[in-house]
């Protein structure tokens, strides 16, 4: 059994951590935009303006039950949509706003469209809550809001009541979690205290107090006392949500140094929403080593589909999937159920390590791919059989020295020394997969 505890915390976990690998999609009338979904507040648009979306908005193509596909096919086992992002435009039809989705030429639900699709195809279902709302009438203009530099925002700001606002959202996280089924998480985000020189002191940020997130919490845990929630409220929960960059070890909790649970999430190209002109998308090799470099230290790795606004996944889109698809399939089991591999492992160079939870298998992924022999110390005695895990192709291994003849031949007394094949195998990442006695 892997000996790693991880910190107690309210919500379960347990699927969480075995499924290791989930979507997340980003989608709303700033996909229209198609510059960001942060468009509202990098170009400063006014309402009036922004409202030709709401307008607008019609993603004829979108197929609810094509996404849950495309998710499960690339081995993701569960997803996280975005319900309402900063733009404050709801994918449901709350009875709390008109600024839905129902309410748009589309006129359909689409958290329900999602719930019921991605949870017939055996996914677990998740929804993104922003806790930001740049279209509440109540919520209060700060230094990243749209209207920051609107002559009138002072004045309006003491006209607002961010009680009236904190109870919305306390509404509609109830209707969440009411009306789809059983929601597995609930993505809250973000806070931000903290205040730029260059902002007015009217500007200030907001965090918990502001979300009254004591209450937020509770309303949620009052429905699905299980519910994996994150810690962006400001209020830590169950999971840590390392943004955009790829932590290099297992995440720790900074007062009692406890490992906790985490998940990076990232993006296939630069934004979440749909961006048409951006370019940096990652290449294949990257994409599977995410995954791999996020699961050898304990994580989770939830990566983001931005729609197009006709609802589809792009074709940039739908080949990052299908990389995904190409190696999971042949080499999930060295992610599911898997988690960072026991100290008394120790990865060779150019290799990272993961191990089944139960103990009874370790993984080799050959980040780089070695020269006929790998040789692994610490190892002999331990192995039972080898094998690559694409094709269930036995390894032959020898140990305590390796078979081929030469000078500098290495030896010692705990050296296992696996025998490759010349040519690395047609797999973006090979894994090797090691049954322990
Ligand atoms: C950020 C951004 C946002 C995105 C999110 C995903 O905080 O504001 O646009 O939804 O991170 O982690």
């Amino acid at each position: 059994m892997s000996s790693y505890v991880t910190r107690k915390t309210p919500g379960n976990t347990a699927w969480f951590t075995h499924d290791r690998f989930g979507m997340f999609i980003h989608f709303g009338l700033y996909s229209m935009a198609a510059r960001h979904e942060w468009v509202k507040s990098n170009e400063q648009i006014s309402d009036e303006k922004y409202d030709k979306y709401f307008r607008l908005f019609n993603p004829d193509l979108l197929d609810a039950r094509q996404w849950a596909k495309s998710a499960k096919a690339a081995g993701m086992k569960y997803a996280v949509l975005t319900a309402k992002h900063h733009e404050g435009f709801c994918l449901f039809d709350s009875a709390y706003t008109d600024y839905k989705s129902t309410n748009t030429p589309y006129g359909k639900d689409i958290v329900k469209e999602y719930a019921d699709a991605f949870r017939d195809e055996g996914l677990h279902v998740g929804l993104y809550y922003s806790l930001i709302d740049w279209h509440h009438p109540d919520f209060t203009i700060d230094w990243r809001h749209p209207r920051r530099n609107d002559p009138n925002a002072e004045e309006e700001n003491k006209h607002k009541n961010m009680h009236v606002y904190a109870e919305y959202m306390r509404n509609q996280v109830r209707e969440l979690l009411t009306n789809y089924g059983k929601i597995d998480i609930l993505w809250f985000d973000f806070s931000y205290t903290e205040k730029p020189a260059w902002a007015k002191e009217w500007m200030q940020g907001k965090g918990k107090d502001a979300w009254e997130a004591e209450e937020l919490i509770k309303t949620a845990r009052s429905i699905c006392p299980d519910i994996i929630i994150d810690n962006r409220t400001e209020i830590e929960q169950d999971i840590w949500t390392p943004e955009q960059y790829q932590p290099m070890t297992w995440l720790k909790h900074p007062k009692t140094g406890e490992l906790v649970t985490w998940e990076a999430c990232q993006t296939f190209s630069g934004s979440w929403g749909y961006y048409r002109d951006e370019s940096t998308w990652k290449s294949p090799e990257m994409l599977i080593q995410m995954l791999i470099n996020t699961v050898c230290i304990g994580g989770n790795l939830l990566m983001n589909v931005g729609p197009t606004p006709r609802g589809y996944f792009d074709s940039r889109a739908e080949n990052a999937l299908h990389v995904y698809e190409n190696w999971m399939k042949l080499n999930g089991r060295s992610i599911y159920g898997c988690t960072m591999a026991e100290p008394e492992f120790i990865a060779p160079r150019g290799c990272r390590l993961t191990q089944s939870t139960d103990g009874k298998r370790l993984y080799v992924h050959l980040m780089e791919y070695p020269f006929e022999f790998l040789e692994m110390h610490g190892m002999a005695g331990k192995v039972d059989y080898a094998q690559f895990l694409h094709d269930g192709s036995e390894l032959l291994f020898t140990e305590k020295q390796s078979e081929h003849f030469s000078e500098g031949r290495t030896e010692g007394d705990d050296l296992l020394v696996i025998n490759l094949p010349p040519v690395k195998p047609d797999v973006i990442v090979p894994v090797i997969e090691l049954f322990l006695k």
